[in-house]
């Protein structure tokens, strides 16, 4: 399950250009499962409207220590003469996007000038801080000293980027992007429960060259794979992500980009003695040209024949290769019986389970967000030799947590022991 779903998140928002990027902050939160109480400070107030962030959370803005609906109550509204404290005391960790220069100093100085200083002092929850100001601002002493101060005391600090800010300048001090401040989020949320764990992901379609401008490929995004490499890294993993897309990853993640079946192949393999748990999400091409011309085809050399050798089956050889400790994901895109071919799929190419997913379905598979899938454990106790495990609608992201369950599962039912 995700580590977002159903977890109380109270999102603090201060006054800064970036607030505007707290909206799809407070999205996807919100579409990970979380419970999102939206906090804006008054200069908040002068760059984002309060309906919006009242529409998008699960609660309706907070402004306050006085706007709570003691007299008035407002359904849905958190009702209490003590908001600061009750706010700090429910939530599961704060999330301040953007974090100005003033925000920090308040806190780092221990001083509650408004409801989200208030509950910021009045916590015990975790506290991840995404700070945003122009680069002259993010580079005076006072503000990393204060950022010290904060670190120092256990609060996360995701740090700004360099590019376009407010008033056409550039430089550092950008707001992080909302995937990068999802993933701490996620990291900080979720127990260490693959700590040690080496994990090798393979994301995205492969490539097959038939001359320097032309390839085969396929509809992979990519997407599946990377979120089940940021999960696992989320969870503490030892990550090796090899794809085919220039997608970021989340911190701590190696990548190594490769592009043909036979490069994959080559890396994965090289790496297989020094792996634990192996997905291979990828979109594998099964044919590759026998042969890449050397320069362009030309169209006036008349329509051409491009003849098919197969590719080495990655999964297929992992199969063969592995060693009982180890754990063997392989997927299967299908757009027709699905459980039949996946089945038939953990039989042959050795694998511990299948991620099956029916990519004809609407908002299923490739270059979507959302995925559902049947995961097919080998699992000798039950009847047919094969448990299911159904995954409904939902983000990638979530998707990858409840296929890591089941891999978290099958380590524990071996009794696999802690590889460092
Ligand atoms: N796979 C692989 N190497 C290949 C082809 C596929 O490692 N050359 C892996 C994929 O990464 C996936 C699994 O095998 O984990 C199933 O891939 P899929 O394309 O669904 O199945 P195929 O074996 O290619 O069979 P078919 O195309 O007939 O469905």
């Amino acid at each position: 399950m995700s580590a977002l779903a159903g977890r109380r998140i109270v999102l603090g928002v201060t006054g800064g250009i970036a607030a505007y990027k707290a909206v799809e902050v407070c999205r996807r939160l919100v579409d990970a499962g979380a419970h999102v109480i939206p906090v804006l400070s008054s200069g908040a107030q002068r760059f984002v409207g309060e309906t919006t962030f009242s529409t998008l959370a699960s609660e309706p803005v907070v402004r306050s220590l006085w706007d709570i609906g003691v007299d008035e109550p407002v359904p849905g509204r958190h009702t209490s003469p003590i908001p600061h404290t009750r706010l700090g005391q429910t939530a599961d960790l704060i999330l301040v996007c953007p974090a100005t220069a003033r925000l920090i100093g308040t806190y780092a100085a221990g001083i509650s000038s408004d409801l989200l200083t208030a509950t910021l002092i009045a916590t015990t929850a975790p506290v991840v801080i995404c700070p945003a100001m122009h680069t002259e601002m993010w580079d005076h002493p006072a503000v990393q000293e204060n950022l010290a101060t904060l670190q120092r005391r256990g609060v996360r600090v995701v740090p700004p980027s360099e590019g376009r800010l407010a008033g056409g300048d550039h430089g550092r001090g950008r707001l992080a992007e909302p995937s990068t401040i999802l993933d701490v989020v996620h990291g900080v949320l979720t127990p260490p429960s693959l700590a040690g764990v080496r994990v090798l992901v393979t994301a995205g379609g492969t490539r097959e060259p038939i001359d320097p401008v032309r390839f085969i490929g396929n509809r992979s995004s990519g997407k599946q794979g990377h979120a089940l490499a940021d999960e696992a890294a989320a969870r503490g993993a030892d990550v090796h992500l090899v794809t085919t897309v220039d997608r970021a990853a989340a911190a701590g993640v190696r990548c190594t980009r490769v592009d043909t079946a036979q490069e994959m192949h080559d890396v994965v393999l090289g790496e297989l003695g020094a792996t634990d748990v192996v997905v291979m999400a990828a979109a594998v091409a099964d044919f590759r040209p026998v042969g890449v011309a050397d320069d362009k085809i030309k169209k006036d050399a008349g329509v051409p024949t491009v003849r098919l050798e197969p590719t080495p089956d990655i999964l297929a050889a992992i199969g063969q290769r592995r060693r009982g400790d180890q754990v063997v994901v392989g997927f299967a895109a299908e757009t027709s019986s699905v459980r039949e071919h996946a089945r038939s799929k953990l039989e042959r190419k050795g694998a511990d389970l299948i991620v099956a997913n029916d990519v004809a379905a609407p908002s299923v598979g490739f270059e979507h967000d959302t995925n559902q899938v049947v995961v097919l454990v080998r699992d000798p106790a039950a009847e047919t030799g094969v448990r299911e495990v159904e995954v409904p609608l939902q983000s990638k992201r979530a998707v990858a947590a409840a296929v890591l369950d089941v891999v978290e599962t099958l380590r524990n039912d071996r009794r696999v022991p802690p590889t460092r």
